[in-house]
This record gives structure tokens, C-alpha cells and sequence, in this order.
């Protein structure tokens, strides 16, 4: 997620708003800026890569003033680079803004204010905001925030200076957060606690929709009418590593909560409400066109990992929805294996980091067949994103854990949403069953929500089966995959040998290995193989095993067949892989806190492969 610093006060500006910068690092980002008011002019200096970047422009051209705004960016919009960093100004550079989130409806508003002479110079969403302020002022900051921040859609923490009231800050919110804090030589504002915890714990929070107006003297609160309200401070006992996680005690639990909100991040940017108040896909948020879709004569995916298992999911849906034959290839194996890649292939890589070595590898061997590659990644401007002749983006923010989670969620969204894209594209699902489907996808942040807070089964679970050494996930179809990956966060988090096998497969040899008190998990959600599932369960059950089964909120016939039944809330069965995921990754932390392993850095690992 990008980073937000703001301060006014007696102090100089710039020392503070790099300190503040420098404490939001852990967030992940690819460029930085500040804006200060010198007294005349609002300066901006940004620039792209670390810190250390824009501080040895800050050193040769220093900048003094005792009000500014600081920014870390997480790229979205636009590719890492000088321009499209924040702070952005409107066309004189009068105000400066610098945003967290996503402002999804920006391409209207740009198309809007362009045709009212504004220029722009970035490819960012962001830089929509300032020329609307700009266009709508009123010489009232507060009026104009009250007309203005309605016509955004999507995410927004904003922190806003400008020279008609050079010594006073304006910050606002939603759905990505804020903080403000008091000191006694001036008022700041940050994106999280640990960029104040410096100066004050004693911190306020804002709600969506609050205005706040910060001046060196005070900060004062509005509600998104203008009407002014007060706030309690909350007082932050936390050290500043607590700080970072948001007082998770790990980055894994964190972003685990943070899973609703990647789902939701990754899907709103690609809809909209067309006729008939029906959810349909933006224009142009889907990359290949009609023609193009109709022209590829099969897919061939390829990954590591836990994205390796999102391509295993993509594989059903694509031939499900789309009718394209697809086959899922583990990239550190495709590459030796002088693959045949017809013509009219589409070749899909999927990566979190967009720079796995594997993968960057797979994606070159097909661009040298010459067919059309296309990206699913988080990270903006990474290799696979600039070298794929197509990409399509996750919005889950930066993924600092080693064991994926919201990455993995937020990929299987962008799957999903491409695999329907190319049926309607093929003329395999109308309009009207798009709309269904993109409504039951709308509904899986909400309902990735009660499976996260539910998090006390799967903890209670994890102190009962702390001592084993060895599990099974089974399944079958796409359980068979959810299997997989719930097994690699148990196995890579706190080191229980687990195998993940399709259900159908265990009497074929694996059974062996179960014995009394054996844990099996079966993921039994696909409503046509539930009683192919029983018959597995009990095949476990007659030989000492303890069968945790997964199942829908409607499942009725297994619970008298397990010990215990873990429930997902009812949707269709072919989105279960994105909320089943969920309890396998509380497991596997839980059974890591259990067991004592590193969870955010399990050993051997790391967070990117770049290496063979
Ligand atoms: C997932 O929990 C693992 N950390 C690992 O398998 C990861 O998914 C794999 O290394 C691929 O990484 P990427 O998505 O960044 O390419």
C-alpha cells in the first residue's frame, strides 16, 4: 500500500515528512515524494525508487517550510516512474495531493476534465483529484472537499496542501486508512500508527468520509456534510514492529484479515452497474478483445507455488465457462521440457511478485513461439508485467509474508473475472449470466469476511493438533486443488509433512499412511461428489482417522460421517476454492503459533524466488 505523511507546524517540514516516510517503508512501495510550502510556492520533489532517491534530491535543491505532505508509492495506475509519483498538483500547481487506493471511476473523471482544458501529466488515477478540487474550488478547502469527494468511486486516503491556506492540511478517507496526531510544535497526519509514534501515542482515527482540517495549533474534525464533530484519541501502547503489523501479531495474520478487502479491491476496478442496474464489466478493463478471444485455440498456464495452484483452478473455470482446452504447466518444469506451444496459444503466467525466475523463464520461451502472453501480478511494473504483451493487475496490496495469502485470493478473482470475460467474448455466457456472476463474485468479499472472523475454529483446532507430524488434505475436482494449497501453507509454516491427494487416489496407495489418529481434512464442497466423498471419509474413518470436513453452510449429509465440520458460507460451487482457502490458511498459521515456527520468514524460504 502506498504511504501518507503530512505536518504543519513550527518545525521544518522536510526532516519530519522523510522520517515519517522512512517509517512506512515496511509497506512496500517503488517511488517517493514530498510537496513543501516555501512561503510562496508549493515545492514538489518525487522520485522513483527508494527513499534514498528523493532524499539526494532534497539535498541539492533543499526545500524550506514548515508545512508539507510526504508520499510513498505502491504503484498502481502507471508504472513506477519520476512523473507518475505523488505528490500531483493541478495544472499551476496551487494544490497538492498525495493517495492511498484506487479511484475506480478515474478515466471518466479524467475524460471529463480534460474536455474542460485540464492537462495532465501522469498516468495515474490519482491525478484526478487535484484538478477536480482545482476545478470545483470555492476558496472554501472544506466546501469543495464536501462537493467533490462523492464523485469518487473506489478507495481513497487523501492528504491535500494547498497556497491559499498555505499552513493548513486537509486529509480525508475511505475505505484506506488515516491517522492524525498531535504534538507540541505542530499537527501530523500518516497513513499508519508507526510514522507517529515518534512524536505522540496518542493518535486519532478517521472514519470513512471524515474531513479533517490540521493546523499547527489543532486539528478539527467534519463529517462528510461539513458538520463538525469531535474524536477520542486512542492511546498506542504498541512498539513500533507491532505498529507495521497493525497490531497483528504476524504479517501473515494481517494480510489474512486483509483478504476481503483484496477480493473486493481486485474485482471493483473491473465492473461497473450497467442497464438495467445489472453488474457488468467496464470498458476496457479486460485486455483482449473480442477478435483476439475468438482467435485462441487453447491456454497454457504457467506458475510456481501457490500461484501454480491458482492455475490449477483457472484450468476448470477457463474450460468450464470459456469451452478453451487449457493445460497448467509448473514453470521450473516447462522450461526443460522443449515444450510444444501450438499457434493461437494464449500463454498466462501467474506471479505475486512478477519476478519468480521460473516464471519470467516460462513467459520468454513462449514469447519466443511467438504467441500472446498475458500477466496476472501484484506488483505493478515488475518483469512479467513489462515483458507479457497483456496484463491484468491484483489490488492486494503489497504481500510482505512469505506464505501467500490475499495474493492468492486476489489471483483467483482476476481468473475468474477473465474466464467470463472470454466466454461472453466467445459467445459461451450472455450478458444476463454475466450479471449473475459477477453478482455472486461481488459477494465473496463479504462472505471471505465471516471466514476470517471465524478464526477462533481453526485456532482451537490448531492447540488440539499441535503435536502431529504428519496430515492429508483430500478432495476431489476443484477441492482436489483447494487440497494442495491448504496443505503448502501447513507444510511451509509450521513444517507438518501434509499430503494433498484427489480423494479418489488414496485407495490407490497413500491410505497406507493412515492409522489411528491420522488428520484428514476433506474439502468436500462440489455438491455433485458429495457422496463420492463419503465414501472417502469413511475409508479414512474405518482406519483411525480424524476427518475434519470443509463443506457449504447448506451440507447436511457429512456431518454424521466427521469429527468436525469447518463451513464456508454458501455460493456456487465453482467459487469455493477462493473462500475454502481461508480456514486453510488460519490453520496452517495457527498450527505455526502452536508450534512455535518463524511464521511471516519460515526457514529456507523466501518471498521471491529470483533465483533457479
Ligand atoms: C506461497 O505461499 C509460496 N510462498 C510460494 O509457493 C509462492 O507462491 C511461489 O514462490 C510463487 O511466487 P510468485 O507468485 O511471486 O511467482
Amino acid at each position: 500500500m502506498c504511504g501518507i505523511v503530512g505536518y504543519t507546524g513550527s518545525e521544518q517540514a522536510t526532516p519530519i515528512l522523510m522520517r515519517g516516510l522512512s517509517r512506512l517503508e515496511y509497506r512496500g512501495y517503488d517511488s517517493a515524494g514530498i510537496a513543501v510550502y516555501n512561503g510562496s510556492e508549493l515545492v514538489v520533489k518525487k522520485a522513483k525508487g527508494k527513499l534514498s532517491e528523493l532524499a539526494g534530491r532534497i539535498e541539492a535543491a533543499p526545500v524550506a517550510g514548515c508545512v508539507g505532505i510526504g508520499h510513498t508509492r505502491w504503484a498502481t495506475h502507471g508504472e513506477p516512474s519520476d512523473i507518475n509519483s505523488h505528490p500531483h498538483t493541478d495544472g499551476d500547481g496551487a494544490i497538492a495531493i498525495v493517495h492511498n487506493g484506487i479511484i475506480e471511476n478515474y478515466q471518466e473523471l479524467k475524460e471529463a476534465l480534460i474536455a474542460r482544458g485540464c492537462v495532465f501529466r501522469s498516468e495515474t488515477d490519482t491525478e484526478v483529484v487535484p484538478h477536480l478540487i482545482r476545478t470545483y474550488y470555492t476558496g472554501s478547502m472544506l466546501e469543495t472537499l464536501i462537493r467533490v469527494l462523492p464523485m469518487l468511486q473506489g478507495s481513497f486516503a487523501l492528504a491535500i496542501a494547498s497556497k491559499d491556506d498555505p499552513d493548513t492540511l486537509y486529509c480525508t478517507r475511505k475505505d484506506s486508512p488515516l491517522v492524525l496526531g498531535k504534538t507540541d510544535h505542530g499537527s501530523l497526519i500518516a497513513s499508519d500508527i508507526p510514522a507517529l509514534l515518534e512524536y505522540t501515542r496518542d493518535v486519532y482515527l478517521l472514519d470513512d468520509f471524515d474531513i479533517a482540517r490540521v493546523r499547527p495549533e489543532g486539528i478539527s474534525f467534519y463529517d462528510c456534510l461539513g458538520n463538525e464533530k469531535t474524536k477520542e484519541a486512542m492511546h498506542v501502547d504498541w512498539d513500533v514492529k507491532a505498529a507495521e503489523k497493525g497490531g497483528y501479531a504476524h504479517f501473515m495474520l494481517k494480510e489474512i484479515h486483509e483478504e476481503p478487502a483484496a477480493i473486493h479491491n481486485t474485482l471493483a476496478p473491473l465492473i461497473e452497474i450497467g442497464r438495467a442496474n445489472k453488474l457488468r464489466f467496464r470498458k476496457d478493463a479486460m485486455p483482449i478483445n473480442e477478435e483476439d478471444a475468438n482467435a485462441i485455440k487453447n491456454i497454457i498456464i504457467s506458475a510456481c507455488g501457490t500461484s501454480y495452484h491458482v492455475g490449477m483452478v483457472s484450468r476448470f473455470i477457463f474450460e468450464k465457462l470459456a469451452g478453451i482446452p487449457t493445460q497448467v504447466e509448473i514453470a521450473s518444469e516447462f522450461r526443460y521440457r522443449d515444450p510444444i506451444i501450438q499457434d493461437n496459444s494464449l500463454f498466462i503466467v501467474i506471479s505475486q511478485s512478477g519476478e519468480t525466475a521460473d516464471t519470467i523463464a516460462a513467459l520468454r520461451e513462449a514469447k519466443n513461439c511467438g504467441v500472446k502472453t498475458l500477466a496476472i501480478t501484484n506488483v505493478v511494473g515488475s518483469t512479467v508485467a513489462r515483458e507479457a504483451d497483456y496484463v491484468i493487475y491484483t489490488w492486494a496490496g503489497p504481500e510482505i509474508a512469505v506464505a501467500s495469502t490475499k495474493a492468492f485470493v486476489s489471483q483467483q478473482m482476476v481468473a475468474y473475472a477473465l474466464a467470463a470475460d472470454l466466454a461472453v467474448k466467445r459467445g459461451k455466457m450472455t450478458e444476463d449470466e454475466l450479471a449473475d456472476y459477477l453478482h455472486e463474485m461481488d459477494q465473496l468479499s463479504a462472505k471471505a469476511q465471516i471466514l476470517v472472523d471465524s478464526w477462533e475454529i481453526q485456532a482451537h483446532a490448531a492447540n488440539h493438533f499441535r503435536s502431529i507430524r504428519n496430515s492429508f488434505y483430500i478432495g476431489r475436482h476443484l477441492d482436489a486443488i483447494s487440497c494442495m494449497e491448504a496443505a503448502l501453507k501447513l507444510k511451509e509454516i509450521s513444517y507438518v509433512q501434509t499430503e494433498a491427494y484427489p480423494a479418489g487416489e488414496l485407495k490407490h496407495g497413500t491410505l497406507s499412511l493412515v492409522e489411528d489418529g491420522t488428520l484428514v481434512c476433506a474439502i468436500a464442497t462440489q455438491t455433485d461428489l458429495i457422496d463420492k466423498m463419503i465414501s472417502n471419509i469413511k475409508e479414512v474413518k474405518v482406519r483411525g482417522g480424524y476427518v475434519i470436513a470443509f463443506v457449504k453452510e447448506s451440507e447436511t449429509r457429512i456431518e454424521s460421517e466427521v469429527d468436525e465440520v469447518w463451513r464456508i458460507p454458501e455460493c456456487p460451487d465453482i467459487f469455493t476454492p477462493i473462500l475454502v482457502a481461508i480456514p486453510g490458511q488460519l490453520f496452517g498459521y495457527y498450527m505455526a503459533l502452536e508450534r512455535g515456527t518463524d511464521i511471516d520468514q519460515p526457514r529456507n524460504l523466501a518471498k521471491s524466488v529470483t533465483v533457479e
